[in-house]
């Protein structure tokens, strides 16, 4: 291809690839710290592994205070993990005095520390329930329960 061309197209790419935003996954403080300072559209979201055994009390905080929209994957820990998160006796236990379930105690929690979440199911029963998050709230000290549960367990690496 001419170079006039080639170099016509690359700028057309440009200008397109200004026009949208920028979604990134499985990005931590390092690489963000690298990449940041090469672009100029700031992205407008990190999608990362993030549960009540996964927290990211580091990362978190880092992105929301760059504007970034923190969105949690595996919120009930991945399949394989979900019946032992979701019956976790700290979490069943908040969850029986809001009348509410587990798994809604989870999103809540997340939607509480401002982090977006994507759930994944394949029952409608489900899928209703994990959007019915917004008629209860965390107290601050169920927050803080939920925060003690950490344990810095990574389920899957991408
Ligand atoms: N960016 C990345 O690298 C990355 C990596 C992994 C996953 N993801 C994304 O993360 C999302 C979630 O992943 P995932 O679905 O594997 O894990 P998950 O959301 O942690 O767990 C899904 C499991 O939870 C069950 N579940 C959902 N709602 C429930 C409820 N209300 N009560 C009881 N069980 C419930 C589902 O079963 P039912 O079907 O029976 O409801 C399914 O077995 C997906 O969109 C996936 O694409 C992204």
């Amino acid at each position: 291809m001419p170079g006039a061309l080639l170099q016509r197209r690359k700028r057309n790419l440009l200008r397109r690839i200004r026009a949208i935003s920028i979604g990134l996954s499985n990005w931590y403080i390092e690489e963000l710290e690298e990449f940041l300072p090469q672009v100029n559209i700031t992205p407008a979201l990190v999608q990362n592994e993030i549960h009540p055994y996964y927290q990211e009390p580091d990362v978190v905080p880092y992105i929301q205070k760059l504007g970034i929209t923190v969105q949690g994957w595996y919120p009930f820990g991945g399949r394989g993990h979900t019946l032992e998160l979701l019956g976790n006796e700290t979490i069943s236990a908040i969850a029986e005095s809001h009348g509410v379930t587990s798994a809604q105690v989870i999103l809540r929690w997340n939607l509480q520390r401002g982090v977006v979440v994507v759930p994944g199911s394949s029952n409608p029963d489900h899928i209703r329930e994990n959007l019915e998050l917004f008629d209860f709230e965390l107290t601050d000290e169920e927050m803080a329960q939920i925060v003690a549960l950490n344990r810095d367990e990574k389920h899957d690496w991408y």
